[in-house]
């Protein structure tokens, strides 16, 4: 019997050879103490390591949202707010990709404003999503609240129209309103939860969305939303700023049609200029309001002179060469104007110093103002007046490269001739239009024309210095 026991023995700990130390355990409970407290220290390993992992990610994500509720609040450039929110969105969760609709207050739709990815550019611009339930994002607008969708293709609310344009699928996503006083601006979306790296000691699926990570983004939402709300406020005011001197100038171009659209196309060759100039967008700015208001002090000048359907006599022309001054005496209380008055007032100084109204020269001439007198002096040339026609643009650009150095400024006339090569200034242009059909004899005389109507100019300069000086 003994000996059927004890082959019996041999049998189990063949099969199980962890059977023996088991018998063994049950038979030595000090042994068994010491067992079950690794097992307990093994435990406790596991959620130490959790905890520190939960800590450093709680870490990383604090800092994360300082630096970006940081960036957010420092622009009021709503493709830069919307561009820092994606990437905010993508480092806190760890997805795929990040999506920013906006509400269209004019149609009340969701449009689609900016994206991360090549998907996401295509997604550009190309999408709009009513406010209801036959989207997930125009759901959440229309409640307000946010979601979790684990897996997006069994969502009947899921619009496939991204996924045909774009061939992006949508795996999973949360879904957050983007709002300010109960009033949804918009939509931000986390797509496609990415595994977490370095790997999270626990079983958790991590390639699904959970609520921690919801909350997280709602907290990002609230700094996009003021981010959101901001820039929109101030694009608002800047457009209506724009608009009110925009009206400044239209009024100036209906009280003398023979230049109609001539503020236009100053505003468009200043802009192509600058564009071949290092210039920053402050700057550009600058330029733009700039060329807009250069000769609002028309206003000023008695009509008979402003409409005068001839080349103005040596008496006339003082009078029109206060128009810089005027317009600085106009513009001059206006705040924000401030860095602009600059261009408009001495947009008739030459870089060699004959200029008026008062005789800067070289570098003493604001940047805004040397490109205004290119782009200006460029549109007068090749412009039909009642008395001449325009210029064909080619003779325009040489006689403003013969006049580079000294009515005009060197690196301004650089960028002009790059200007003209690449952009619409010479055929296709107004003046081009204008002046097409000339033949040679007429162009000769058309030149000769603006050669006479520039001594004349001179003239008048002249005589009105020595009349100053008494001599
Ligand atoms: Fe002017």
């Amino acid at each position: 019997m003994a000996k059927k026991k004890k082959s019996q023995k041999k049998i189990v700990s063949k099969k199980n050879p962890h059977k023996k130390s088991v018998l063994k355990k049950r038979k030595s409970p000090k042994k068994q103490k010491i067992l079950d407290t690794m097992e307990s220290l093994q435990k406790m390993k596991g959620e130490v390591g959790e905890l520190i992992y939960s800590m450093q990610e709680k870490v990383r994500q604090l800092e994360l949202l300082t630096e970006f509720s940081g960036i957010l609040n420092s622009t009021l450039d709503t493709d830069r707010v919307r561009e820092k929110a994606l990437e905010a969105t993508c480092q806190l969760i760890g997805c795929e990709t990040a999506s920013l609709l906006l509400v269209d207050r004019d149609t009340g739709e969701l449009y689609w404003e900016t994206a991360l990815g090549d998907s996401g550019q295509t997604l550009k611009k190309t999408i709009r999503l009513p406010i209801d339930n036959r989207s997930i994002a125009g759901y959440v607008a229309m409640t307000g609240e946010s979601i979790i969708l684990n897996d997006v293709e069994k969502d009947q609310r899921h619009n496939k129209a991204a996924k045909k344009k774009t061939g992006f699928v949508t795996r999973n996503m949360i879904c957050i309103p983007i709002k300010t006083k109960n009033r949804v601006l918009g939509v931000l979306q986390a797509l496609n939860k990415l595994p977490t790296i370095p790997p999270r000691p626990s079983t958790k699926e991590w390639t699904f969305f959970y609520q921690e990570d919801l909350k997280l983004l709602e907290t990002l939402g609230h700094q996009v939303a003021i981010a959101v709300e901001n820039s929109g406020l101030y694009g608002e005011l800047k457009q209506s700023f724009y608009d009110t001197v925009e009206a400044l100038a239209e009024a100036i171009e209906k009280k003398d049609r023979y230049t109609g659209g001539h503020t236009k196309r100053v505003v468009y060759y200043s802009m192509c200029i600058a564009k071949y100039l290092p210039l920053s967008e402050e700057q550009r700015e600058r330029i733009r309001l700039g060329a807009i208001l250069h000769d609002v002090g028309k206003i000023g000048i008695e009509d008979k002179i402003l409409k005068k359907a001839a080349p103005l006599d040596p008496y006339e022309w003082p009078i029109m060469k206060e128009h810089p001054e005027h317009g600085y005496e106009i513009m001059k209380r206006v705040k924000g104007l401030k860095d602009v008055l600059g261009g408009m007032r001495y947009h008739h100084e030459r870089w060699d110093g004959k200029g008026y109204p008062s005789g800067l020269q070289g570098e003493e001439i604001p940047l805004v103002a040397r490109i205004i007198a290119v782009a200006d002096t460029y549109d007068a040339m090749v412009s039909t007046r009642p008395y001449r026609k325009g210029l064909p643009p080619q003779v325009a650009y040489d006689e403003i490269l013969k006049n580079s150095g000294t009515q005009f400024c060197p690196s301004v006339v650089e960028a002009f001739l790059q200007a003209f090569e690449n952009e619409k200034m010479g055929r296709g242009s107004g003046g081009a239009n204008l002046s097409n059909n000339l033949s040679a004899e007429e162009l000769e005389a058309a030149a000769q024309r603006a050669r006479e109507e520039e001594s004349a100019k001179q003239a008048a300069q002249n005589q009105s210095s020595l009349k100053k000086t008494g001599s």
